[in-house]
């Protein structure tokens, strides 16, 4: 049978990387084999992606440039990584995915989100999520906390408006597919935070085993 496929969402400091460590022990509680693995990233050769879209340089990058590292990036981690490891039956736990590209490169960037669809169709050939749990956060919060962490990245040096955008896009996804996508409001206490999530776990992965 084939693994689950779980992702989490959320803009900078939104609280995806402090509660990840909560997911991984939900499932080694419940003995589920998984694999944790980012975006973009995950292979070899997709972080040397990574580090060429997230490092900042003084030569203005377009956004097609950007989205189709994105995708490259994308397909080689699904070949290599994703898709081997949920036709063992493991659960994939994966830090930003196609969500992120809609709102970063669709929300933020401002693309049509009818051209990452087509490139999404190419790369992903239908594969989907089956949880999504989409950390929310004020982007005026959420950057005080990702500027306090030090270095920032090539996106993190954006403005408050593209976070802005970026924070709508994600909404409008978890609206659009409530079946699919949990909110949880990152600017809670971590203790509240992390008990909303325990709940979304056991709610939507109670059949599992
Ligand atoms: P993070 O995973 O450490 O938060 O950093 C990854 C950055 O890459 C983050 O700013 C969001 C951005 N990103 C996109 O713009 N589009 C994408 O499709 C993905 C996966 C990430």
């Amino acid at each position: 049978m084939r693994g689950k496929f779980i992702t989490i969402e959320g803009g900078e400091g939104a609280g995806k990387s402090t509660n990840i460590p909560n997911i991984e022990l939900f499932l080694q509680k419940r003995g589920i084999d998984y694999v944790l693995t980012r975006e973009p990233g995950g292979t070899k050769m997709a972080e040397e992606i990574r580090n060429l879209l997230l490092s900042p340089r003084e030569e203005q990058v377009s956004c097609i440039t950007e989205l189709l590292l994105m995708f490259a990036a994308r397909s080689q981690h699904l070949e290599e990584v994703i898709k081997p490891a949920l036709e063992l039956g493991k659960y994939v736990l994966c830090d930003r995915f196609i969500d992120a590209t809609y709102a970063y490169q669709g929300g933020g960037r401002k693309l049509n989100f009818d051209t990452i669809r087509a490139l999404e169709g190419l790369v992903l050939s239908g594969l989907h999520p089956d949880l999504t749990i989409l950390f929310d956060i004020d982007p005026v919060i959420g950057l005080e906390r990702a500027r306090v962490r030090g270095q920032l990245d090539r996106f993190e040096r954006e403005e408050l408006d593209f976070f802005a955008r970026v924070r709508e896009a994600y909404l409008g996804i978890a609206k659009a597919d409530p079946r699919r996508c949990a909110v949880i409001d990152g600017s809670k206490h971590q203790d509240i935070v992390a008990e909303n999530l325990q709940n979304i776990l056991e709610t939507r992965l109670s059949n599992d085993t």
